[in-house]
């Protein structure tokens, strides 16, 4: 058994995992990063690709904006359709802010390169990590890495290990409870090397079902049709996908489409999902292994973000003057946030959807809160905050 030390240990080197890691550097707190799989495969995932500004800010207090600020496209709205109709909520005008397209994996590889250039010790491969003593002032990470047993003892352990990582099941079931609503549809999306349609992102509820047009460059499409549960990508031929895509918008919108081969084509399942609390003891949880949202507003990485934040200041407080607060109340605050996020994700699901069992009379309300959004500027101010980011 190899026997080292750090300051934070961090389960899981997805984006969460990395930032954190990355923050804690700039502040001159050391961590060891221990991944389950390798980085071309935590690369390969394809994600959501919308920032708000207060990751921006993140990056940039990290020394990984560069790429970004150059790449990215900044968007001042948003275009929502239902049937022919199509309107724009302007997040610039009701918020003075506006949000970043640029593609998860492309921060997560901006994170990746920062961490490599400042010696971060990321180790890949890892398994049969268990977190030790938690709830002691001398926690400790075994993990196994090419059939050798390692022990890393530490003050803090991150767990930003996703959805199945094992952070979230340390804490015991009796003090941990779990919210969890499952969506009875997925989203089939492709990636395709074709001009986007629109400039700005379209959500779109239609009878058929929801749609969205969206982006990772000026000659990269990224588009999805909500699908059944049951449906398989290979299901799907590309000209099916663009003629149910078509049908799904305005009519003008379709006429315009530019379509070809997809590059990727996917299915992924929507699920709202929150565990409180967030901490136990020296245990702290970050991103998808403390919550889930539905993509529908992209709020997935930015709450992992507002999390990152919380936790990095509050460690770095302890670290500078001894005082505890900022990581006592980490799960408070962290969960204050993560709720409004997904209220709003649950909210914006709701509203674009079909629902199996949806009455006529439910689709009704939908058009009539869509005509309401598209008339009323106070409704308006509300998604915009909501969709460029609550403040911290
Ligand atoms: N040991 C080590 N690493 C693990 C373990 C484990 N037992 N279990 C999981 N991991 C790793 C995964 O391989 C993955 O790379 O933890 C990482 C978690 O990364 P993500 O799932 O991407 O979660 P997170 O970093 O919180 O990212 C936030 O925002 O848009 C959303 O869901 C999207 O991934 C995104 C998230
Ligand atoms: C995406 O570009 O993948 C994307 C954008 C906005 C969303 C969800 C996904 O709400």
């Amino acid at each position: 058994m190899s026997d080292s030390s750090t300051q934070v240990v961090i389960i899981g080197g997805g984006p969460s995992g990395l930032l954190l890691s990355q923050l804690l550097h700039v502040r001159g707190i050391n961590s060891v990063v221990l991944e389950r799989k390798t980085k071309d495969y935590v690369l390969s995932r394809i994600r959501a690709g919308v920032l708000e500004r207060g990751l921006l800010s993140l990056m940039r207090e990290a020394g990984v904006s560069e790429r970004m600020e150059s790449e990215g496209l900044a968007h001042d709205g948003t275009l929502i359709s239902y049937g022919d109709q199509m309107f724009r909520v302007d997040f610039k005008e009701h918020t003075g802010n506006s949000v970043m397209v640029y593609g998860q994996t492309e921060v997560t590889r901006d994170l990746y390169e920062a961490r490599e250039k400042t010696g971060g010790k990321i180790e890949f491969n890892v398994e049969d990590v268990e977190i030790h003593n938690a709830k002691t002032d001398a926690p400790f990470v075994t993990h196994t890495q090419a059939g050798i047993s390692h022990r890393i003892n530490c003050d803090f352990v991150a767990g930003c290990d996703g959805f199945h990582g094992v952070s979230r099941k340390t804490i015991p079931q009796d003090l941990r409870k779990e919210y969890e609503k499952v969506y009875p549809f997925g989203w089939l999306g492709i990636l395709s090397a074709t001009p986007p349609v629109s400039h700005e992102l379209i959500y779109a509820n239609s009878e058929r079902g929801f749609a969205l047009c969206s982006m990772r460059n000026k000659n990269l499409s990224r588009y999805y049709i909500q699908c059944d549960l049951s449906d398989r990508p290979e299901n799907w031929s590309d000209d099916a996908f663009w003629t149910e895509l078509k049908r799904r918008l305005p009519a003008d919108v379709a006429a315009k489409m530019v379509t070809g081969p997809s590059i990727e084509k996917s299915i992924a399942p929507l699920r709202s999902f929150v565990c409180e609390p967030m901490r136990w003891g020296r245990l702290f949880l970050c991103g998808d292994a403390a919550h889930i949202v539905p993509p529908t507003g992209a709020k997935g990485l930015n709450t992992a973000a507002s999390d990152v934040n919380y936790l990095y200041n509050g460690l770095r407080k302890f670290y500078e003057t001894g005082d505890t607060s900022g990581i006592d109340n980490y799960s408070a605050v962290a969960l204050s946030r993560v709720w409004k996020a997904e209220r709003f994700s649950w909210w914006f699901s709701s509203l674009m959807h079909r629902y199996p069992k949806q009455s006529d009379f439910d689709f009704k309300m939908q058009v009539a809160e869509l005509e309401f959004l598209r008339s009323n500027q106070a409704a308006q101010q509300a998604m915009a905050e909501n969709y460029v980011g609550l403040p911290y």
